[in-house]
């Protein structure tokens, strides 16, 4: 809605009527929470027969066992299907335990103190990474967590602004590294175009030799639309580009099979797995090579793992259409969003300067939000309007009544914007 399309008195009228509904779920003393990408119990429990599902026989295809140390790589049989979802042979991937986000801070932690050739970020100037935004607020943790500095560059729906990208690169000598996720974006759910693949399998060659591109696959399998969105393969595009060593891949089970108690995987030239190993080895001895065959054993193969995720899809789809349901019918005069094909997230951009303030309203409303400004580094999202709906870990009946206050929230702060 703009100032102009109602009346002052239509405005005040339609302001009265929404505090009325607004008050009304007040008193409901609700307590709902759509703030973390998490998978709901429905989901997680697909999995549940990886409990028992050693029955005994903890000695891998390959003959490891299990139970004992070493391999600091992990088991080749996971770290084929780590290829697998990666796009790469079983050779260039390393599979570690639970959660990728920590593969992602060590292989920037090894950047920032040891380097390439021994160029270490830690010894530049103002070390910065390219962040897409609105992006993935643990990314920026990483980065401020490192004192990396963050420059942002605006995600359109086939990624990255390209343009500005290369042009950063090519000024500012300072870039180490740069975040991507290439598919079903956390939060704007799009893809990345294979023009995007391409060109940033090329920024190897124009950016210095120390800089990397963080290619964070976290949603690669995850669709929930029949046909998947298909993703170049930035390992051939390397290839095709001598340009190897500037892509490091990460992707994780968290949200296929646990989220707790998942499996991770990192991908990349011989020369930065090589070095990652020198350091992952100070660390440990080997990470839960158990619970990586206890994967094996449940996704011995892709089809069964596309079947798997074929019953996510079921259970998420449902509630990315209560979603946008509400929003399709409710507020597509207050503001957009993105209709992903997959991932876990739906991107809602309020009219600018409201974002902080509908959060409030949900908060007091007894709905948690994801912080406003979240999505972009530092908290701070410049235009005050963006904010990430995560719809996987409620029950539907919950995210129906979510949504029925978030709507509630949208349309009262942007009427009362316009009434004074
Ligand atoms: C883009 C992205 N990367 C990584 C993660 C976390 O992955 P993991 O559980 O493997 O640490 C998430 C979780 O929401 C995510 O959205």
């Amino acid at each position: 809605m703009n100032s102009q399309s109602l009346a002052p008195e239509q405005l005040q009228t339609l302001e009265t009527e929404l505090t009325t509904a607004y008050e009304a779920l007040k008193k409901e003393n609700l307590k709902l929470d759509i703030t973390r990408g998490k998978p709901s119990t429905e989901q997680v429990s697909l999995a549940d027969n990886l409990d028992g599902i050693l029955n005994g026989n903890f000695i891998s295809d390959s003959g490891i066992d299990t139970r004992n140390y070493g391999h600091l790589r992990g088991l080749p049989e996971s770290c084929k299907l780590g290829g697998e979802i990666l796009g790469v042979p079983e050779s260039q991937v390393i599979t570690g335990g639970n959660g990728s986000l920590s593969l992602m801070h060590s292989v920037a932690l090894l950047h920032y103190l040891y380097g390439y050739n021994n160029q270490a970020w830690q010894q530049l100037d103002k070390p910065t990474f390219i962040c897409p935004v609105p992006g993935y607020d643990r990314h920026f943790s990483i980065c401020e967590n490192l004192n990396i500095e963050m420059i942002t560059v605006p995600m359109t729906e086939a990624g990255p602004d390209m343009d500005m990208v290369e042009s950063l690169l090519k000024t500012h000598p300072n870039i180490v590294g740069m975040w991507c996720v290439p598919k079903y974006s956390n939060p704007t759910g799009s893809s990345y175009s294979s023009e995007t693949v391409e060109r940033i399998a090329k920024l190897g060659k124009i950016a210095q030799p120390y800089f990397r591109v963080f290619w964070d696959n976290a949603y690669a399998i995850h669709t929930i639309e029949e046909s998947p969105e298909k993703l170049s393969n930035i390992w051939h595009a390397c290839q095709e580009n001598s340009t190897e060593d500037s892509v490091w891949q990460f992707a994780s089970s968290s949200k296929v099979s646990f989220a707790g108690a998942g499996i991770s995987w990192v991908a990349g030239s011989d020369s930065n797995l090589q070095a990652f190993e020198k350091l992952l080895g100070v660390t440990t001895i080997g990470s839960d090579k158990v619970n990586q065959l206890r994967h094996h054993r449940l996704f011995p193969n892709r089809s069964a793992l596309v079947s798997h995720m074929q019953k996510h899809a079921n259970i998420v789809q449902a509630k990315f259409e209560i979603v946008l349901k509400v929003l399709n019918d409710e507020l597509q005069e207050y503001g957009h969003w993105t209709e992903a094909k997959g991932g876990y997230f739906i991107s809602f951009d309020s009219q600018p300067g409201l974002a902080k303030n509908i959060e409030k309203l949900a908060s007091e409303a007894g709905l948690k939000l994801t912080p406003a400004g979240a999505t972009f580094p530092y908290g701070k999202d410049p235009e005050d309007r963006n904010i990430r709906i995560a719809p996987t870990f409620p029950c539907v009946e919950e995210l129906e009544k979510a949504m029925e206050i978030f709507a509630v929230c949208v349309k009262l702060a942007t009427v009362r914007k316009h009434l004074h």
